[in-house]
């Protein structure tokens, strides 16, 4: 959602706003614009729909400054129009703000100003109040004004803020949407992620919520929300700028579907020593392992299915009976917790704004927090007691992949040091399962070898209108990951069912030709599951199978079948997955969709 990019430097800043808020692009969306400081004024461009507008709109104009704002807007209040883009200013001109979240009491604060100050509203937006409340605190001190604003603003904001007389100076806050600190050579800059100024430095600063940074080009001040100056976070970026590039691959998408073989092999491999586990930030001694009596996970979309599946993992290694939530519903679920829970939360940005507030919500309770995240430094971590990071690298395009399979690969690595805590799996066992893991990059390459076999496949059924996906037990939850897949980046309509639930009802939409995708990789429920198929293909479905190498030969059962390398069942859906985010990629490209922003979606969502 929103991106932000603030500069202050010597170089011009209209491209490095205009580059920064391409490399925001995948936050999704729907209209764009600058502020820069430019001849004594606030210069303002702005623009509904796609950057180039934006860029369009600029061309020829000779811009420059050494102080600018930009931002990327999704929508939430008012239509996207120019008019609503960010940046706003107040009246006077005096101040430019552009900011990422929600003011939730802007109508309150609309009608303080209405009555208070001389200010004229021109959009529709709860941002703009941003600028006016600044501008009615300013007395010759940005930092003070903007302070002060602050103090009466509610919701979640992280914000940017410049002023006509003061051209040196960019202010940040952030309160419960992302905002990092670029620290470069004689320029500073501020952003929404790292991406956007990966280009000029890889020396972040993390500021938390509630805090405020006053930044020139040659100083960073970060102060509390009690105006005390304090040291931040410093934090030095290990990947660079190609791993946010496409690097000849037609799609971000695309090559993050490539890229996993690397990535979860660095998210295993970080975490073992002699084939043993060693977490750097899970410090969980037996005894307090074995005092929780509740264990929670919670995600939204495929962190939720990565948890679906970390269920099983947590029952097969360490015999514990977790509740996977979808986070939106959990907080709203009175759910019992307590000092003796343990919630396990699973997010890519770690920005999620449902699953945030589930883990305060927890924690307020006293429970202990254990979070799966991508992204070093989110909210979602520092609020955690204990950490996993999956190590794999920027995620670009919306639809998850590579962080998917890094969570199941996560998932993993904990149920079985859960397991070897409890000691209901030995020593030997675990070396055991940690070589099947050490083979499972491999594999996936594997799969991405025969890539072309599932493009053929893509190419005879991506003109149809729905593709349901079935399975049972594991496998039905990678039927669920592998429908959303399909569903966001296709538009196809798709949904997926427990096989065994099917005659219960849905199997009444299966007629001739309909295009199911059956999951046969569980060995103790492949004759169930071929019982299954029968019940479709009798009712004139097209049936796909996916199952493990060495299975029984169903080729005259189904109309294709898709082998995987073999693995432990509790391991398939790490490589089940492949080849189905092979198919919702393929066909949405031949259905000449915008596979990495899939219409209406955000990469990260941080409103509710
Ligand atoms: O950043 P998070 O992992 O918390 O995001 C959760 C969901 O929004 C995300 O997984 C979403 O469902 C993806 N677009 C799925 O591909």
């Amino acid at each position: 959602m929103c991106g932000i990019i603030g500069y202050v430097g010597k170089k011009n800043a209209v491209p490095i706003l205009i580059d920064g808020l391409k490399k925001l692009e995948y936050r999704g969306y729907d209209s764009s614009g600058i502020a820069i400081y430019n001849d004594n004024s606030l210069s303002i461009h702005k623009s509904k729909g796609k950057l180039k507008n934006l860029e369009n709109k600029i061309e020829g104009k000779t811009l420059y400054s050494n102080l600018g704002i930009g931002h990327t807007r999704w929508a939430t209040h008012g239509e996207p129009a120019d008019v609503n883009s960010h940046a706003h200013t107040s009246t006077r001109e005096t101040i430019a703000e552009i900011h990422n979240g929600i003011i939730e009491n802007y109508l309150e604060l609309k009608s303080f100003l209405q009555k208070n100050s001389q200010c004229v509203f021109k959009s529709e937006t709860d941002t703009e109040i941003i600028a006016h409340l600044i501008d009615y605190f300013y007395e010759g001190n940005l930092f003070d004004a903007v302070y002060n604003a602050t103090q009466k603003m509610e919701g979640a904001y992280s914000i940017g803020v410049i002023c006509k007389d003061e051209p040196n100076k960019l202010i940040g806050v952030r309160k419960d949407s992302p905002l990092i600190i670029g620290i470069g050579e004689n320029e500073n800059f501020i952003a929404s992620d790292i991406p956007a100024i990966l280009k000029y430095t890889k020396d972040v600063l993390l500021i938390e919520n509630n805090q405020f940074a006053e930044i020139t080009k040659d100083n960073v001040k970060v102060f509390d929300n009690d105006k005390n100056e304090i040291k931040s976070k410093f934090f030095k970026v290990t990947w660079d700028e190609e791993c946010a590039e496409k690097e000849g691959f037609d799609h971000f998408t695309l090559k993050e579907i490539f890229e996993q073989p690397k990535a979860v092999h660095r998210t295993l491999h970080h975490n073992i020593k002699n084939n043993e586990i060693h977490f750097e930030n899970i410090n969980i001694t037996k005894d307090e392992l074995k005092s929780f009596n509740k264990i929670y996970i919670l995600g939204c979309g495929t962190a939720y299915n990565a948890g679906l599946i970390g269920k099983y993992a947590l029952k097969k290694f360490a015999g514990i009976n977790a509740m996977c939530e979808i986070a939106s519903e959990f907080r709203y679920n009175d759910p019992i917790i307590d000092e003796n829970t343990l919630v396990i939360c699973i997010s890519q940005s770690g920005e999620t704004l449902d699953t945030l507030q589930s883990l305060r919500l927890a924690k307020e309770k006293r429970a202990k927090i254990l979070s799966i995240v991508n992204i070093v430094g989110s909210s979602i971590t520092r609020e955690s007691d204990y950490i996993f990071y999956t190590l794999g690298g920027p995620e670009i395009g919306v639809a998850s992949t590579k962080i998917f399979t890094c969570q199941l690969m996560g998932l993993y690595l904990l149920s079985l040091h859960f397991g070897n805590l409890l000691r209901r799996i030995s020593d030997d066992e675990i070396k055991f399962y940690i070589n099947e893991l050490i083979s499972i990059p491999d594999k996936i390459q594997k799969l991405l070898d025969d890539s072309e076999k599932i493009k053929q496949i893509a190419s005879e059924q991506f003109q149809n209108e729905s593709i349901f996906y079935m399975g049972r037990n594991v496998d039905m939850e990678i039927a669920y990951e592998s429908s959303l897949k399909l569903k966001e980046i296709s538009y196809i309509n798709s949904f997926a069912i427990g096989a065994g639930e099917l005659k219960h009802g849905t199997i009444a939409l299966v007629k001739d030709e309909t295009f199911v995708i059956s999951f046969a990789t569980q060995e103790f429920l492949f004759d169930k599951m071929i019982s299954n198929i029968k019940e479709i293909k009798a009712r004139g479905a097209y049936v796909l199978t996916i199952v493990k190498d060495e299975c029984k030969d169903i080729s005259d059962l189904c109309d294709k079948v898709l082998k995987i390398p073999y693995t432990l069942d509790i391991f398939t859906p790490i490589l089940s997955i492949i080849p189905m985010q092979l198919l919702a990629y393929h066909i949405s490209v031949m259905r000449g969709n915008d596979v990495d922003k899939p219409r209406n979606l955000a990469k990260s969502v941080t409103v509710e």
